[in-house]
């Protein structure tokens, strides 16, 4: 019998081994009967060649056109995609799987191959089940996965091939409505993946060994009787609306090897007769709502996978029985449960785990050290106290450690900067780290994540940073260290974000006139620092990804940091709108520079409007002069624009009015004179957007504007003095609040099994996906 694995390759396997039949047996081959040779040839006429009809096969099998050369002049045995009996010269086999057929005519097609055993129609672009299975008898193994069959059904189709059908894959398809009962007898692989299924779970026959059935909408409680399933294998229920317990007797499932219950309403605790399932691999019960200890009682020798995240699983974990329970325990998932703590001495070092995912529970005390073949390791968001010890830096497989959001408290192991040069992701923000950062970083690391924000550190930026060549996000923000502007970090060419905010920096920012520092730089916070002089031109001039870009497209080149079975996703907080917000993945479509809460000097400079992808500029706070520069109107996507409490003085030039995305504005505390421009986004801003301006006047302040004052404005000597009107109107609405939903929807969703299955999953997932992110994204912009 086969196994899960074997199954999903089968097809490959047939493709593999059948020309190699054919080449070694030349004129052993009996030629196929002629009238199942017509038949063929009608089968392909009713359908057209189309390479789009296979568009998302290259990931999966490569496409071609098996049926163009098909020809009456060649015995039918040798055509592509067919297989025959090797006595008899039957057809018993037709694989079409990604053959660019386009089932576009509609037609009623037929198919009479009275020994057909094997059909597979993988990726044709059929709407419906062809009438023709039901004259076939002998049928084995049906494959009719990813095309766009949708609506229910049929009812005669419950009666093909009743006493042969062994496997049946009818996943990725629009299919719906319920599934009272799986009738075929021999059936022992069954895949209804990617549906819309809708109503109790089916259960499918005795002699079923994998049941796949995830991503529908099966409701209710999973029926009792399929702990009849003594044969089954591998169950994967995920991403289903499945509520209620386990049923008691679920552990008389004993061949069980995989169990995936992800993403459902299962509550309660787990049957302890589970203990009998130990055979199992892996076990994934996330996302749920089950309320229980530890599974310490479990004993399964080989499980390499227990995935717990998003329950409500709570108590202690006793390391040293869990480590006997689960002797080949790998990959570890426990984030978000309620557990706080430990009852054993021992810690993760005398374990084989790659995968440790302890993050949001309540585990205290001090941290446990990972395996020295520990490869994730994230405690983040707990209660752990006390310093990091050195001994950390004996897991020289790390690649990803995230200690943010706990207590710990002392300064930074030396060896902590460079003990393994596969680590990319370093994050300890958010703890009472104190001391200098180590300066310890080598030529050769992998760094491309190091957040050290929200501690006490002191003392200079580590110059040997700059050996981080693969450093994309620096986020020191929030520490107190010592230093002037860290040019030379421009050198980092692939660095995207530079946070340095609330530290004491100070001096100019001094940048080399050269072209090419700070190429791929998006955000750079350096507010609320000791950093005075003039704004920065030369640096402004240097931020080609702010000049350059393709607006919102570039979320779809956002990418988790991925690891061993687990992935990573930097989360930032920075000033937008007048507010801190909390950016989680969409922070890569976001562009902002906050130099708020300086001693900057003199004028904004007009180079400023060379940053057309701006989205967020925040100066305010500082000591700036002169007036707002026109070249402002040239910044085009900017949302938000705060360059409040300044001196700046002269009028508000018209051009503001036409940046279309300008959501929010701060113009107060300044010394702005004349009208408030009254159209477009002006008309949306409240008076707290320009007030204690004493010569301003216009709504939204009371005060009116003299009679002789309509549309015109100051300079700043006071002279009246009529800007050019320049309408680059786009359209009327707050494109931050649409262009970020739209985008927070797509990153929300984005999973790479997605990717993979092509936009026109995409769009039917569309309706699904749209209630939940939507509401996530409005909760976001607090709309
Ligand atoms: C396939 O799609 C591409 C792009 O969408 C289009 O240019 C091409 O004409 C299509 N081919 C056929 C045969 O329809
Ligand atoms: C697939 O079939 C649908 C519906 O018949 C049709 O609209 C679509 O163009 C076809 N797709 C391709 C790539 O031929
Ligand atoms: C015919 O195929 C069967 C399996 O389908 C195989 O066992 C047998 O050896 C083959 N016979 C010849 C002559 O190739
Ligand atoms: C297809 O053929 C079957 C049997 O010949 C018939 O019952 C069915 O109505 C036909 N469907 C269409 C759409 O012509
Ligand atoms: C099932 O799908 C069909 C075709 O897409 C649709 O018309 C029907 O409303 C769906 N039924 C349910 C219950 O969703
Ligand atoms: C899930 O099932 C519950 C009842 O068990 C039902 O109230 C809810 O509407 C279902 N949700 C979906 C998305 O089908
Ligand atoms: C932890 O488990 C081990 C082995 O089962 C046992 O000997 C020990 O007493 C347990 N510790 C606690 C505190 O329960
Ligand atoms: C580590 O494991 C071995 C056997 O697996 C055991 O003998 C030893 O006591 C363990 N060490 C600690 C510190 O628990
Ligand atoms: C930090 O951890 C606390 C619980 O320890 C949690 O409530 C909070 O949400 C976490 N903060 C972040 C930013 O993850
Ligand atoms: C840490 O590594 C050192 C050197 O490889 C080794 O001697 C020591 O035993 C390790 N310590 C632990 C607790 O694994
Ligand atoms: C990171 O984001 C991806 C989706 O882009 C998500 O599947 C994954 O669970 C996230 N990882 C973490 C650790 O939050
Ligand atoms: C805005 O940019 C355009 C083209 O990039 C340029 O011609 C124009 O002079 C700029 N306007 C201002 C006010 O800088």
């Amino acid at each position: 019998m086969l196994n899960c694995k074997m199954g999903r390759y089968q097809i490959l396997g047939l493709l593999i081994f059948l020309p190699f039949l054919h080449y070694s047996l030349p004129f052993a081959s009996p030629l196929c009967p002629p009238d199942q040779r017509d038949s063929l040839l009608h089968f392909k006429n009713s359908f057209v060649l189309d390479v789009n009809a296979s568009d998302y096969c290259h990931s999966y099998y490569p496409s071609s056109p098996k049926t163009k050369v098909w020809n009456k002049g060649v015995d039918c045995c040798s055509w592509d995609g067919v297989t025959c009996d090797n006595v008899t010269g039957n057809v018993i086999g037709l694989d079409l799987t990604c053959s660019w057929l386009d089932e576009a005519l509609h037609s009623n097609g037929s198919l009479l191959l009275p020994k057909l055993e094997v059909l597979l129609l993988r990726s044709c672009n059929l709407t419906r089940f062809p009438y023709f299975l039901y004259s076939l008898k002998g049928l084995k193994d049906l494959d009719l996965s990813f095309n766009m069959i949708s609506g229910e059904i049929p009812e005669w189709f419950w009666g093909i091939s009743h006493d042969t059908l062994e496997k049946l894959i009818i996943s990725h398809n629009f299919l719906n409505g319920s599934i009272q009962q799986l009738h075929w007898k021999r059936l022992f692989y069954i895949d209804l993946e990617k549906n819309s299924f809708q109503g109790q779970l089916p259960i499918p026959p005795p002699s079923t060994s994998s049941f796949y059935a995830s991503d529908n909408d099966f409701t209710g409680e999973i029926p009792s009787s399929i702990c009849q399933l003594s044969s089954l294998k591998v169950l994967d229920l995920s991403e289903n609306n499945l509520s209620g317990c386990m049923p008691p007797c679920f552990g008389d499932i004993t061949n069980l090897v995989e169990l995936d219950l992800r993403s459902n309403k299962i509550q309660g605790p787990l049957p302890r007769s589970l203990v009998k399932c130990t055979n199992l691999l892996v076990l994934f019960l996330s996302h749920n709502k089950f309320s229980d200890i530890f599974p310490h009682w479990l004993k399964v020798p080989r499980l390499y996978t227990l995935d717990l995240q998003s329950n409500n699983f709570h108590g202690r974990i006793n390391l040293t029985a869990s480590r006997l329970s689960f002797p080949a325990l790998a990959y570890l998932f426990l984030s978000n449960n309620n557990f706080i703590g430990w009852s054993s001495m021992e810690d993760f070092s005398n374990t084989s785990l790659s995968v440790i995912d302890i993050s949001n529970n309540k585990f205290g005390g001090p941290i446990l050290l990972p395996s020295p073949v520990t490869i994730y390791y994230s405690i983040a968001s707990n209660h752990f106290a006390g310093k990091i010890p050195s001994l950390i830096c004996n897991a020289t497989k790390v690649e990803m450690v995230d200690l943010s959001n706990n207590s710990l408290t002392g300064s930074l192991p030396p060896c902590m900067t460079n003990f393994s040069t596969h680590l990319s992701v370093l994050n300890l923000g958010t703890n009472n780290l104190e001391g200098t950062i180590p300066q310890s970083f080598s030529w050769g690391n992998s760094l491309m994540t190091f957040d050290l924000s929200q501690n006490r550190f002191e003392g200079k930026l580590p110059q040997s940073l700059e050996k981080c060549e693969f450093l994309e996000v620096l986020n020191l923000g929030d520490n107190q260290i010592k230093d002037t502007f860290p040019g030379w970090l421009g050198m980092l060419l692939q660095l995207q974000v530079l946070i340095l905010r609330s530290n004491h920096f100070k001096g100019f920012l001094d940048i080399p006139g050269r072209i090419d520092l700070f190429p791929k730089l998006r955000i750079l916070d350096l507010s609320n620092n000791n950093f005075g002089g003039p704004l920065p031109a030369n640096l402004f001039m240097n931020l080609k990804a702010m000049m350059n870009g393709n607006i919102r497209q570039d979320i779809f080149l956002y990418t988790p940091r991925s690891f061993e079975k687990s992935s990573y996703n930097d989360t930032l907080s920075i000033t937008l709108r007048g507010r801190k917000e909390r950016l989680g993945r969409i922070w890569t479509i976001v562009r902002s520079i906050d130099l708020s809460q300086n001693s900057f000097k003199g004028n904004i400079p007009g180079i400023i409007g060379h940053l057309h992808f701006l989205d967020g500029l925040n100066l305010s706070h500082n000591h700036l002069t002169g007036s707002i520069p026109l070249t402002l109107g040239n910044v085009t996507y900017l949302e938000s624009l705060d360059i409040s409490s300044n001196k700046l003085c002269g009028g508000i030039p018209e051009v503001l009015a036409d940046l279309p995305f300008l959501a929010y504005l701060n113009l107060s505390k300044n010394r702005l004179a004349g009208r408030i421009p009254q159209h477009n986004m002006f008309l949306t801003y409240e008076n707290n957007s320009f007030s204690e301006n004493p010569g301003l006047c216009g709504t939204p302040l009371s005060k009116e504007c003299s009679p002789g004052l309509s549309s015109s404005t100051f300079d700043c000597k006071g002279h009246e003095n009529w800007f050019k009107q320049n309408t680059v109107w786009i359209g009327y609405s707050s494109g931050f609040i649409i262009g970020i939903s739209i985008a927070y929807i797509a990153v929300e969703i984005g999973r790479p099994k997605w990717l993979a299955q092509g936009v026109r999953m995409l769009e039917r997932r569309a309706a699904k996906w749209m209630e939940k992110p939507m509401l996530k994204a409005i909760k976001f912009h607090g709309q």
